[in-house]
């Protein structure tokens, strides 16, 4: 397959970014980041999530970040829900989008959501009907798609089983998520050659961790299988609180450094990512998790 000239990247360092930082960020550090990352050019952010404080402290203010971000228009922020009552908080916060997170793996899916995979499932039609209603569009995250850091391997049989129910769930995306970055190339191939028997590619999107320093290589081998949206988080942010050890996305800025590179177009500004990236690395007092950032700094 040949590589495509256009790319969607998703942007979840607010959400997936910041969800793991144990000391409190502020609103303003919050919003602040969303309207960086939109003004840079991203059409897609994950502001927030609306799940249980008790688990995710991080994400208990959401509904404040929602109320306080600019919204520029033909932008697209989302949040995370992992069941009804976290859409209808989300609805009243005003996302355009939500997404709903289930996993490949049957410990994964009770360290993180506290419900087997298929009680997932029934958690997830109420939360489908009622967006279904209010006309907003869900996406759906399958974790662990390339490991699970309890279960170990997981066969992508598995993971095509849970991706075919959210895809026929009604979610307009399904994500496949390699939750702790053990996941290489030639797996990530056959991985989407074997879920995309089941659905359809432009329906199919990537979400790599960086732990093993695959990421890169990772997308590169989805686009090569006719991948055409990928999540990732500026500066490298985060990790998942129920997921030990593993790091953040793939930087937002090494992603579209690499997609530049190969001619592909992205609508999104590289100064202005990397000025985003550099700002909240600042305000969490660490560097920057990106090379590409990283190298810009050393050049001036
Ligand atoms: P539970 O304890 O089983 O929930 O948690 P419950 O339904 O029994 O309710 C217990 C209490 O939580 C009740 O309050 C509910 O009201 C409240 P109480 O009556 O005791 O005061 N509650 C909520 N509060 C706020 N918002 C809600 C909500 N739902 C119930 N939405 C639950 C189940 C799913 C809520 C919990 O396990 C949870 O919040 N899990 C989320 C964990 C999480 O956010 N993980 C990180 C995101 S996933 C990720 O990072 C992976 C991804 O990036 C892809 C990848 O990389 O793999 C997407
Ligand atoms: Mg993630």
């Amino acid at each position: 397959m040949s590589l495509p000239t256009v790319v969607t990247l998703k942007e979840m360092g607010p959400r997936d970014g910041l969800q793991n930082e144990a000391r409190a960020i502020s609103r303003a550090d919050k919003v602040r980041l969303v309207d960086d990352l939109s003004r840079a050019g991203l059409s897609h952010i994950e502001v927030g999530s609306f799940v249980s404080p008790r688990w995710v402290p991080q994400m208990a203010g959401s509904q404040a970040v929602f109320a306080d971000i600019e919204r520029r228009s033909g932008t697209v922020y989302a949040a995370l829900t992992p069941n009804l009552k976290g859409f209808e908080q989300a609805l009243q916060a005003g996302a355009d989008e939500v997404a709903i997170f289930a996993a490949a793996s049957e410990t994964f899916s009770q360290r993180n959501i506290n419900c087997s995979i298929s009680e997932s499932m029934q958690r997830f039609e109420p939360v489908m009907s009622a967006a279904a209603s209010a006309g907003i569009r869900v996406r759906g995250y399958v974790s662990c798609v390339l490991g699970c850091p309890y279960e170990g391997e997981i066969p992508a049989s598995q993971v095509a089983i849970v991706a075919r129910e959210l895809h026929a769930m009604g979610c307009y995306e399904t994500v496949l998520s390699d939750t702790i970055g053990t996941g290489t190339p030639g797996a990530t191939r056959n991985l989407f050659a074997v879920v995309a028997r089941d659905i359809p590619r432009e329906h199919l999107a990537g979400h790599f961790h960086d732990t093993y320093g695959q990421a890169l290589a990772n997308i590169y081998a989805s686009l090569l299988e006719g991948i055409r949206v990928f999540d990732s988080a500026v500066a490298g942010l985060g990790g998942c609180p129920y997921a030990r050890g593993a790091t953040g996305n793939v930087a937002s800025e090494d992603v579209l450094y690499m997609l530049q590179g190969l001619g592909i177009h992205t609508g999104i500004d590289l100064e202005l990512l990397i000025q985003a990236g550099n700002r909240i690395s600042a305000v969490l007092n660490r560097p920057t998790g990106s090379r590409v950032a990283r190298a810009r700094q050393a050049d001036h």
